[in-house]
């Protein structure tokens, strides 16, 4: 009744809806009921495209990338770009010496210290350190993202250095460095800058276009090798930076130094893509650096950007089309918005989203949120009914853009608790709900996990499309394939491996039973530093 009495404004109808939510709502109607269960089957049959939609896509995919080698370039967002790479020759395990790498992928970036011992594919030392990019470097000014780069570079170079001299004032006279670091020779440095470069040299080459959030004004269409040197020279570390690589290849070229067998490299993390390594023959529109012509056995890695790709075939909802339209990239990389942990959870919000305002008291308000809104009512002296009710009915936070991480989803996938104790308290936590109910975590698991299979599908669709254009499945008999692959996504979300595997085995069909044992994915953690790593090493040495 106080509450009645302090908001004179506000409806009768309103003041029921708050009351009963302060409450903890009512139960839900079976009408709510079978609303829910027709919105979970519409989604589901909106985001698991059939197997025949799922050929078509792949149809698609193949004529994009044979496109791809055969014209140049189209920068639009909307292909894959299927960028020569200018690595000709992959590690074989002989590679040795001794490289640092600088590794920007999002908006983490490592920097590597790797020696490459004598022993075939061994790998005597490692350190790694990672950094996380304040969000006004990866959106500043391009000098400032690559001083920024340069700075932390030179401390992990330096304090190396002299650790290493240190450690070796100690050691035996044949292991000791020289004293000075002015005779020393430059640091080799492998660069592996996980974005769309054109490249005209194996250390060379144009951005074509930012993603995953970046926007540093000053580098589209620059070299970013040379504005890395040029910012180590300003901070007085100068480099020699021997290789520039795309984080694919770096995670292609660090399996096949340990296995020989790896013909794919897969990124599926904040972003995701793709490289293989494809006959020059087949890249009609490339001209091959001299003693690498495009007749015989040549090869070269092919970075695909396959998060450019884009089919009208791909399963959509309009909540993904308000994903794209809110991101920072609009109507590109479609592809990405469907696989990547930069989105997968974003869609997951929105879908459930839509699904609150479908079903009204599915999602419990706390209740001082529902207070807060209704003192925000009383005091803009709004008795709106309408304004009251949806305020009151959804959480404030899943009404918020990035509220749900895709950490959050996958712990959401991964939940076997009893009544799924586990999302329910991450619904309080994360999304802001009071007192959810099991029906209500089941939902959101239901959601979540509908998500992360649709990009598992298009994941395997892809990289049976590249093993199909390589004529894998045709050779006899095929041969043993492994595909590397890195990313928070793959190294984090183990039911995510878990769809991959068994869309690959579906996608297979019949001849699953023989072409799926053949087919091996392992986790290249660190792949794409300690592929720039060996790749740099390789180049220095001639190898
Ligand atoms: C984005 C970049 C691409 C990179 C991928 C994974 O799609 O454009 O170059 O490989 O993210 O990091």
């Amino acid at each position: 009744m106080r509450l009645a009495l302090a908001l004179p404004v506000i409806g009768t109808g309103a003041m029921a809806v708050a009351f009963a939510l302060l409450k903890g709502g009512p139960p839900l109607t079976v009408e709510d009921d079978n609303k829910i269960k027709d919105l979970l089957k519409g989604y589901k049959a909106r985001l698991l495209p059939s197997p025949e939609r799922l050929a078509e896509v792949e149809a698609e995919f193949l004529t994009q990338m044979r496109d791809g080698l055969s014209k140049r370039v189209v920068v639009d967002g909307k292909r894959m770009m299927m960028l020569p790479t200018f690595v000709t020759r992959l590690p074989d395990g002989t590679e040795t010496g001794e490289c640092y790498a600088l590794d920007l992928g999002g908006t983490n970036f490592r920097v590597m210290h790797v020696r490459l011992g004598p022993s075939k594919g061994e790998v005597t030392a490692c350190d790694v350190e990672e950094v996380t990019l304040p969000k006004e470097i990866y959106t500043g000014p391009g000098d400032k993202l690559f001083d920024y780069l340069a700075t932390t570079l030179k401390s992990f170079i330096d304090r190396h250095r002299g650790s290493a001299a240190a450690a070796a004032t100690s050691a035996p006279p044949f292991q000791q460095l020289q004293p000075s670091q002015d005779q020393q020779p430059l640091p080799v440095l492998g660069f592996c800058f996980s974005f769309a470069v054109e490249q005209d040299g194996l250390a060379s080459g144009k951005l074509l276009a930012w993603t995953k959030g970046f926007s540093c004004p000053g580098v589209v269409g620059n070299d970013p090798c040379a504005l890395l040197s040029a910012a180590l020279e300003r901070v007085g570390r100068p480099c020699r930076v021997a290789a520039l690589l795309n984080d694919t290849v770096g995670v292609l070229a660090a399996q096949r130094y340990l296995d020989s067998d790896t013909e794919i490299g897969v990124i599926i993390g904040t972003g995701t893509n793709a490289c293989y390594v494809e006959r020059l023959t087949a890249l009609s529109k490339w001209e091959p650096p001299a003693g690498h012509a495009a007749s015989g056995d040549g090869r070269t890695a092919i970075n695909m950007e396959w998060g450019a790709f884009f089919s009208p075939q791909l399963p959509r909802c309009e909540e993904d089309l308000q994903v794209d339209a809110a991101s920072p990239h609009p109507g590109k990389y479609l592809f990405e918005k469907l696989l990547s942990g930069m989105f997968l959870g974003e869609a997951a919000r929105r879908i459930l989203f839509t699904i609150a305002t479908e079903v009204e008291g599915l999602f419990r308000v706390r209740a001082e949120d529902v207070q807060a809104v209704l003192a925000d009512a009383r005091e803009a002296s709004i008795g709106n009914m309408a304004y009251a009710t949806a305020a009151a009915t959804i959480p404030k936070p899943l009404a918020t853009p990035g509220s749900l991480s895709s950490a959050t989803l996958s712990a959401i996938v991964h939940d076997r608790s009893w009544g799924l104790r586990k999302t329910r308290r991450l619904l309080v936590s994360e999304l802001g709900m009071h007192q959810p109910s099991t029906r209500a975590a089941a939902v959101v698991k239901e959601i979540c996990t509908l998500v992360a299979k649709r990009s598992a599908q298009l994941t395997a669709m892809a990289v049976l499309a590249i093993l199909r254009h390589n004529g894998w499945a045709e050779s006899s008999p095929p041969r043993p394939v492994t595909i590397a692959i890195d990313g928070g996504v793959y190294e984090r979300f183990t039911a995510y491996r878990a769809m991959l595997s068994r869309a690959v085995s579906e996608q297979l069909g019949e001849r699953s039973r023989t072409l799926f044992p053949l087919i091996k994915f392992v986790l290249s953690h660190d792949g794409s530093a300690l592929g720039a790593a060996v790749l740099a090493a390789a180049a220095v040495t001639g190898r």
